[in-house]
């Protein structure tokens, strides 16, 4: 009896030590031990930055809005509208799926026109700024759409978009967009590549100020290319991250966008308010189909709630409750247009000096492409060395591609930026 307890004991301790060893060897090699470091993305300019101790140094590296004292900016359009929606008092129950329900129909006025007659037929959604909207979009192309599950994006393009359509399951291909010999469009490229495209292609456009180039097709050129979409039954998905961001025109900047939907492409359409309202953090944006009819509409709208609910349920609340003040505010809206010009303006200004003090210091290049880019970025032409040398040795940061931020440029630093180009360029 009390062996056969022995035995009993000491089987139990043998399993219990196995048991034991055999968690510690699990531990040992971690559930995550086969995830792979990936490279680090463009936050390492910013940590570049921050490590440089010299008191003179200049950031372009960043995608948002700075004032002429380099210091963030939110719009006083913006605080009204805040203070208005805090003393509304609201509760924060959950928005539905397709968001707060004043603000979609709002950015869909903004987008298409207010006299726009495809507004009865979009089907339209508020979603986690423009990202989300981009993600939206590839999805439902993904589920819905009858061509290839393909999407042509121009070379180059915004760094996000490969990624966000190929998690979205979409295939995703270059088209020409940019010459470097001449650091502008490459409108014959882009032709040829529409031309070439199988019938029915996804075509991604950036609607207006294209990141990273800002090299803009005219609106003859937009004609053109919507031409040639009709002849070749291709899709028109369009990107307006930067609308009022580009001339400081939210009509203008919105040109290729309407004469899409006045010839009679169903478009899909992308929108943010990050840069346009300084809503960055807020996430506020808006993805919309043009429809055949409203049934259509009705029966999209039904499709893209399927698709938001498993994503992310509803989206936030306050930044959209803040654009929807701005949107329906006759006097707010007249502010806030006015706000969004300031910001193109100091940005436009900031083009034309950085060309001058180049041009005063005996440089012997064409800066004009600084000057006729238009949006938040100015695509300098500058090589990865030369990118290299201007952090290294002038502590001018930005992307390796020779992109700057015109944002992060002040009546202060430009002198001093201009010199650095200068020494590094001639
Ligand atoms: C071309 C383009 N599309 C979309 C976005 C999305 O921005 P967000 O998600 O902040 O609205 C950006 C931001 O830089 C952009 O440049």
């Amino acid at each position: 009896m009390l062996s056969s307890l022995r035995v009993a004991i000491s089987r139990q301790a043998a399993r219990h030590q196995a048991a034991t060893f055999n968690t510690a060897a699990i531990r040992a090699a971690s559930t995550w031990s086969n995830v792979p470091q990936g490279p680090p993305a463009i936050l390492g300019i910013t940590e570049a930055f921050k490590a440089d101790k010299f008191d003179k140094k200049i950031n372009l590296g960043v995608g948002a809005y700075r004032d002429d004292k380099g210091k963030p900016y939110v719009l006083p359009s913006v605080r009204e509208a805040e203070r208005m929606v805090i003393e509304d008092n609201l509760n924060k129950e959950y928005a539905g799926i397709t968001g707060v329900a004043e603000f979609p129909p709002l950015a869909a006025k903004l987008a298409y026109g207010s006299d726009s007659p495809a507004l009865d037929r979009i089907a339209i959604t508020q979603s986690i700024s423009g990202t989300g909207a981009l993600r939206i979009g590839g999805a439902f192309l993904e589920r819905f759409y009858s061509g290839d599950k393909k999407i042509f994006i121009p070379t180059p393009s915004w760094a996000n978009h490969k990624a966000v359509f190929t998690d979205a399951g979409l295939k995703v291909q270059p088209y020409r967009y940019y010459n470097k010999k001449t650091i502008g469009l490459d409108f014959e490229g882009m032709v040829a590549d529409l031309e070439a495209a199988p019938q029915g292609s996804a075509f991604l456009f950036h609607a207006c100020a294209h990141n990273p180039t800002g090299v803009d097709p005219t609106p003859e050129q937009w004609r053109e290319v919507s031409r040639i979409v009709k002849k070749q039954g291709h899709f028109a998905f369009f990107d307006m991250a930067y609308q009022g961001f580009a001339s400081g025109d939210t009509d203008k900047d919105a040109f290729a966008v309407r004469h899409f939907v006045q010839e009679g492409h169903q478009i899909a359409l992308c929108q943010s308010f990050a840069k346009n309202m300084g809503l960055y953090g807020e996430r506020v944006g808006a993805f919309s189909l043009v429809c055949a009819d409203q049934a259509e509409r009705k029966r999209v709208d039904s499709q893209l709630k399927i698709l938001i609910r498993p994503m992310y349920s509803n989206p936030p609340i306050h930044g959209a409750r803040i654009a929807t003040k701005i949107l329906s505010s006759p006097r707010l809206y007249q502010q806030w247009l006015a706000e969004v010009k300031e910001m193109a303006d100091r940005i436009i200004t900031m083009r034309a000096l950085l060309k001058d003090n180049l041009e005063k210091l005996g440089s012997k290049h064409d800066w004009s492409h600084i000057t006729n880019q238009i949006g938040m970025f100015a695509y300098t032409g500058l090589t990865a060395d030369e990118m290299d040398k201007l952090a290294k040795e002038f502590s001018v940061y930005a992307t390796k591609d020779g992109r700057i931020s015109v944002a992060g440029i002040t009546s202060d630093n430009v002198g001093r930026l201009a010199e650095a180009i200068f020494k590094v360029k001639g």
